[in-house]
């Protein structure tokens, strides 16, 4: 019953959203995110976790009861749990591919969760970089307040300077939930993205090519959260067309099944520039 009121909830609030047909351009998408983080970094809610590891249950949902997706399945949990779960899973994914030491580059890194995850399990190279300046400055508040280094600097994806880029040559480039932004820039970001020379890239994004929404009601959700928000349904598609160009090889396409609300839940998609 949960599951369809949570289903019911979303798809009416999509439909009105679509019928405003919102269209999303980077700098609406910039904006709207410095305004979250402006609302999100005000009570620096990290300062009240004494260990990075206790600073992983913490997200702006703050004790709210989730209908969230696990391993593909819905369930009733606290929030807290959730982004318990959340990071460990990260470091899942991240420690199956990589070496502790790897350099770990989030590209759209946000206030920092993802990177505080990899730091609570061990991974030690790590830098992020956002063209929020409220997500940098709360990126290195937090890595001084947990006295972790943690590198992070301002960075458009999309007119990324030379100079930055010309470091991550030996890294992993990761983006999560980023390239969502771009619907119409993606094959600006994706240049970007292959001119850095990173010896790999990952994405956790939204896969809309990989969505069943005629099978499953959480993915005819997610369909349209997508559609109604603007973000990128092409991204699948637009890197099989670089690897069949020669330009790139994708090594990994895995849907991950988790999302603290149902309907945004990412692929996991790797690849190397050739
Ligand atoms: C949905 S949030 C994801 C944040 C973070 N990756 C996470 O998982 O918590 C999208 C992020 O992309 C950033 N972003 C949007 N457009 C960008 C761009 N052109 N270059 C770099 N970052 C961008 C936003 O500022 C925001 O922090």
């Amino acid at each position: 019953l949960r599951l369809y009121a949570a289903c019911g909830k979303h798809a009416a609030r999509d439909l009105k959203k679509l019928a405003k047909s919102h269209r999303r351009t980077p700098d609406a998408s910039r904006r709207e995110y410095e305004q979250r983080w402006q609302r999100q970094a005000r009570d620096r809610r990290w300062m009240a976790a004494p260990t990075l590891a206790e600073a992983q249950a913490l997200s702006s949902y703050g004790d709210e009861t989730l209908t969230a997706l696990i391993d593909f399945r819905p369930y009733a949990i606290g929030a807290r749990d959730f982004f318990r779960w959340r990071s460990r899973k990260i470091v899942a994914i991240f420690s199956a591919l990589f070496e502790r030491s790897k350099p770990i580059v989030e590209i759209g890194c946000g206030l920092g969760k993802n990177l505080f995850a990899l730091a609570s399990g061990g991974f030690s190279n790590l830098s992020g970089f956002d063209v929020s300046p409220t997500a940098v400055a709360a990126v290195r508040d937090q890595a001084q307040h947990f006295g972790v280094a943690i590198e992070a600097a301002r960075l458009d994806v999309l007119a990324p300077d030379s100079e930055t880029v010309a470091g991550f040559s030996d890294a992993v480039i990761f983006t999560n939930h980023v390239l969502e932004q771009l619907p119409r820039d993606l094959e600006a970001a994706l240049d970007a993205l292959c001119a850095c020379d990173a010896s790999e890239v990952v994405h956790l994004e939204p896969c809309f090519e990989l969505l069943r929404p005629t099978r499953s009601m959480i993915d005819a959700v997610t369909a349209l959260h997508t559609v109604a928000c603007d973000y990128q349904r092409t991204l699948l598609s637009a890197l099989k067309r670089r690897e069949r160009r020669g330009a790139i090889r994708l090594l990994d396409v895995r849907p991950l099944g988790y999302s603290p609300r149902l309907i945004n839940a990412p692929t996991l998609i790797r690849w190397r520039k050739l």
